[in-house]
């Protein structure tokens, strides 16, 4: 693994691939553990998309998770961890592009967890600014600095038009500085999404964002050396930095 600083960003570059995912799910596991022995509750909000698969069933390997965590540490600790989403789909939980569907199947289904832990959010309101005002007040439980939410982890994607979770470039979520989420009408994929919003990922405990594949270079780039770029992943701004959890292919335009 090769680690490159720019400013906030902390960009740790693997061979492949599956070396990302594995890595990426051993620092969700090591930061879990650690946020465990000082807090009741462990918040989480997964990513959406496919490359984040992997690391979901990455978690289900307990081999992985004792590697993860302090060995003087107790076993992982599931029961502690509550599962949110950092977007949605506004699609029924049991449509093919659900985001939650997806992490169910990767590995919430198989994890030694209860129900009551994990948080989907909601997508059977009327519309969908409902629905993200629903998930809205889920929220209010968490931990709230500047009255919206802190996670103690946030994962995200990021896709070739610099996306993140369902802040697209061009769209009036990306300009929200006062809920913690809203629905946001996407035009060129003709529909409607809920998201988590900047001032949440701004102020997440831990940010780290998975970037896989050679269609993203360009856009990595961008973001982590050129700081002219607008593209939405490359607003964030947390205080904590953020990490980069990318393949080779995904670096080739780093220098
Ligand atoms: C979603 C995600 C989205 C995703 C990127 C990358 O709901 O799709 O939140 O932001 O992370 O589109 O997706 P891939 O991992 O599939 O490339």
């Amino acid at each position: 693994m090769k680690r490159l600083n720019f400013g906030q960003h902390r960009v740790f570059i693997y061979n492949s691939a599956d070396e990302l995912k594995r890595a990426a799910a051993e620092h969700l596991g090591a930061v879990c553990t650690a946020r465990a022995k000082q807090a009741e509750k462990v918040s989480i909000a997964l990513s959406g998309g496919s490359t984040p698969v992997g690391v979901y069933q990455n978690l289900l390997k307990a081999d992985l998770l004792v590697s993860a965590t302090d060995k003087s540490s107790t076993a992982f600790p599931w029961q502690q961890i509550l599962f949110f989403f950092g977007d949605e789909r506004y699609v029924p939980h049991d449509a093919p592009d659900s985001n939650y569907r997806m992490a169910k199947e990767a590995f919430l289904n198989s994890a030694p967890i209860s129900s009551d832990q994990v948080y989907p959010v909601p997508t059977d309101c009327e519309q969908a600014d409902a629905c993200a005002q629903r998930y809205a007040e889920q929220l209010s439980e968490l931990d709230q600095h500047n009255n919206m939410p802190v996670f103690d982890y946030i994962l995200l994607g990021i896709g070739d038009d610099g996306h993140t979770a369902s802040l697209f470039p061009n769209t009036s979520i990306i300009n929200e500085k006062n809920k913690p989420t809203a629905a946001v009408y996407v035009e060129k994929l003709q529909t409607w999404r809920i998201s988590l919003t900047f001032p949440v990922l701004n102020q997440a405990r831990v940010c780290s964002v998975l970037v896989s594949g050679e269609n993203k270079a360009a856009v990595l780039a961008d973001v982590i050396q050129n700081d002219k770029n607008i593209c939405p992943v490359g607003r964030i701004e947390n205080k904590n930095g953020i990490n980069w959890f990318v393949d080779q292919a995904a670096a080739s335009q780093l220098r």
